[in-house]
């Protein structure tokens, strides 16, 4: 039984509504492992992987947890925790081995057993379609962008939703498109590892499409399901009252937030950000943008930490003294509040769910157990954010801690740690860290 501190009374789940989602979140490629099992095809993570130097271990996901093998322990761990959803990602090219074309009846039968798992344990679906891992035969004929790729995605997105949709309680089309966009085509550091500004557009822009285009399509077909979509944001701060720096900020947040946001609301890209782009802006059309604001359901907000622009480098890191984590993010709750304020005064969906928030810290076993005190107070700290939020008339109905399990952190490989519960990638054991105790002992209230 862990003690009650002073900071965490004040806090407890009865403050929230009954029916409010507690859930922890994974992706396929960070904890599936099974890379080249029962007829799974290469995504651009495998193939990003091989090359030198983009992994900062120059390790891979072939293995990560090996979910594929150990999901039952780990449906009955999330289960032991006491939390009410789980919220995860297919891996595309294990159902379709080529993102067009056959299916894999072997991959769809794993995620049947997960999905039964989860429902025989009453632990509600949410189901994420893209969580970056293209097929790479499709990255072979151009990937995010080439248009045809959204005709694809929108037939992997039915056929799923086929086969699961009335078993989930939401289905989101893509986990964070500014991620796949930027870090995949602009910068470079996440796959497939472009250096283009217009390719980065460019694939944002079907990304949005391939969103909007996935949504209609599900009504058609009658789905009941929630439907959402997810974006990384970050309240953007300027790091001087410099009026330059004050007009960067809005820039990013603008490249960031808006471009995605005032198009998925209100069927337009912002002008300004549009103006910045200049040739860098994709070509588009009025019926594409239609196609793009298709209502949601909810919003899914992934909350880590705030961001500083200046003049110099955007991503510099502004100390302002506050503790930071392991990768090198500043630790703000308050952040999220303020996010999750402006996101409904600024686009009103009728819900914000909070779909992952977490840490990286670095942990010691000792004695068979982490005492990961940081993790625990930043876990606590974001809930009671979120409960600020929806003191100021917000509709948050949902958190979801991120990750339940060490995985492969993408770029920084299995240096980072983000989970609730630990991994040991020699013995694939997982030992719940204190702060997933704590989180067990907040939701038995
Ligand atoms: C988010 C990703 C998630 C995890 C966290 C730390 O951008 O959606 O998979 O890597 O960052």
């Amino acid at each position: 039984m862990l003690m009650q501190t002073k900071e965490q009374q004040g806090l407890s789940r009865s403050q929230f509504p009954t029916d409010f989602i507690w859930g922890v979140a994974t992706s396929a490629y960070q904890i599936e492992g099974a890379h080249d099992l029962d007829g799974r095809g290469p995504s651009i993570w495998d193939t990003f992987c091989q090359e030198p130097g983009k992994i900062a271990d120059g390790s891979s996901g072939q293995v990560a947890c090996d979910h594929y093998h150990l999901w039952e322990q780990d449906l009955d761990l999330i289960a032991s925790l006491g939390v009410g959803a789980y919220r995860f990602s297919i891996s595309w090219s294990r159902v379709q081995p080529l993102g067009h074309g056959a299916w894999n009846e072997a991959g769809f039968a794993f995620y049947e057993r997960l999905i039964q798992g989860l429902v025989s344990r009453g632990i509600a679906v949410h189901l994420t379609l893209n969580h970056w891992d293209l097929p790479q035969a499709l990255q072979e004929q151009g990937g995010w962008l080439e248009r045809q790729t959204c005709e694809h995605f929108v037939r992997y997105a039915v056929e799923v939703a086929r086969r699961f949709g009335s078993r989930c309680a939401s289905v989101c089309t893509h986990n964070e498109p500014w991620v796949i966009a930027v870090l995949g085509h602009e910068l470079g550091v996440f796959a497939p590892g472009f250096k283009s500004r217009a390719k980065a557009m460019l694939a944002s822009h079907h990304l949005l499409l391939s969103h909007g285009m996935a949504v209609r399509a599900l009504r058609d077909a009658g789905l009941q399901t929630e439907l959402g979509i997810v974006l990384n944001l970050s309240p953007i701060y300027p790091a001087s009252d410099s009026p330059a720096d004050v007009s960067k900020a809005r820039l990013d947040d603008g490249l960031v937030a808006r471009w995605y946001l005032d198009p998925l609301v209100k069927g337009q890209y912002p002008q300004d950000v549009l103006d910045h782009l200049g040739s860098d802006a994709p070509a588009f059309s009025a019926e594409d943008m239609r196609t793009i604001a298709q209502p949601l359901d909810y919003l899914g907000v992934n909350y880590y930490t705030r961001n500083f622009s200046s003049t110099g480098n955007p991503w510099d890191v502004h100390s302002t003294g506050n503790e930071v984590t392991d990768m090198g993010w500043e630790v703000y709750p308050q952040g999220l509040t303020e996010l999750l304020c402006r996101l409904h005064q600024d686009y009103a969906f009728p819900r914000l769910r909070v779909t992952e928030n977490g840490a990286a810290f670095k942990d010691v076993l000792a004695d068979g157990a982490i005492n990961d005190e940081r993790r625990e107070s930043y876990v606590r700290e974001h809930i009671r954010a979120t409960k600020a939020a929806m003191e100021q008339g917000v509709p948050v109905d949902a958190y979801f801690a991120c990750s339940l399990l060490d995985n492969f952190e993408w770029a920084s490989g299995y240096e980072k740690r983000f989970g609730l519960v630990h991994v040991d990638y020699q013995t694939l054991k997982r030992t719940p860290k204190r702060s997933a105790l704590w989180y067990r002992q907040f939701l038995q209230g």
